[in-house]
């Protein structure tokens, strides 16, 4: 048992502060199998990082405590609407190139519940419009290097507080009201 614990920190150590094997950096409540990196320093701040981990879909067992959420650069090609459906606390959620610039299927009302999120990065996800039904708490949207034709008034109406929705084009962002938005 203390042989277990001690395995436990010295892996946590070396990888944490060494970043020898980050696949390996996770708390002792996630199971060492879990494909991701979890930081936890308190309830208040609990990262999940996924980056580049070769994933197909988003992996189970991502504790409903989640507040960030990296599944930058895999190979995932649905968010369904179960997705992130156990993660009401998360607010920042990365998908930037979740599957490699390839399309990225995202189910109608994959992120509605998602009353906490402030922060959607969709970059290089191949959409053809901006997901419906986005949380009214988003401040930040990024939808660079998409295929985003036009801006459908339903999409983001309600995002009021959403004063940097980034569309398209790096780096011209998106201001005003949604009445206002053109692409
Ligand atoms: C939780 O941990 C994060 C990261 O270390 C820190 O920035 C934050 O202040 C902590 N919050 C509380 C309530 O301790
Ligand atoms: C997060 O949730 C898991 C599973 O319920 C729990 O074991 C862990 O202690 C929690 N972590 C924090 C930092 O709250
Ligand atoms: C979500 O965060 C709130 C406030 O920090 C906390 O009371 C609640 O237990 C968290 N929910 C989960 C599922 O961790
Ligand atoms: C992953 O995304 C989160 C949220 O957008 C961000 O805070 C974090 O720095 C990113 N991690 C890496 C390794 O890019
Ligand atoms: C999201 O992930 C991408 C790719 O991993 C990274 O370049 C970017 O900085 C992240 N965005 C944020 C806001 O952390
Ligand atoms: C993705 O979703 C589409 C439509 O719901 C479905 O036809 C397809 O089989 C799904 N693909 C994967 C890899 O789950
Ligand atoms: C969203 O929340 C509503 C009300 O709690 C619930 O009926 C619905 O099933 C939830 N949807 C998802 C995708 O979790
Ligand atoms: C979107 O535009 C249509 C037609 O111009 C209008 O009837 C509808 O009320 C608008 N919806 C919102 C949410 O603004």
């Amino acid at each position: 048992m203390t042989v277990t614990c001690w395995m436990h920190l010295l892996l946590f150590s070396l990888c944490c502060h060494y970043e020898i094997q980050p696949a390996a950096c996770k708390p002792v409540w996630m199971t060492p199998q879990f494909p991701c990196d979890v930081t936890a320093d308190n309830t208040s701040q609990v990262l999940f990082d996924c980056k580049g981990r070769h994933l197909q879909r988003v992996p189970d067992g991502i504790t409903s405590n989640a507040t960030e959420l990296n599944l930058s650069e895999n190979f995932i090609k649905n968010i369904s609407v179960n997705s992130f459906s156990k993660l009401p606390n998360l607010t920042q959620l990365n998908l930037s190139w979740a599957n490699k610039n390839r399309e990225v299927m995202i189910a109608v009302n994959a992120f509605k519940n998602l009353t906490k999120l402030t922060e959607l990065i969709l970059t290089g996800n191949g959409l053809k419009e901006i997901p419906s039904n986005l949380p009214l708490s988003l401040e930040i949207l990024e939808l660079n290097t998409n295929h985003i034709m036009s801006v459908d008034n339903r999409s983001l109406a309600g995002l009021t507080k959403s004063d940097t929705a980034r569309d398209t084009e790096p780096g011209r962002k998106l201001t005003g009201p949604p009445e206002s938005l053109l692409v």
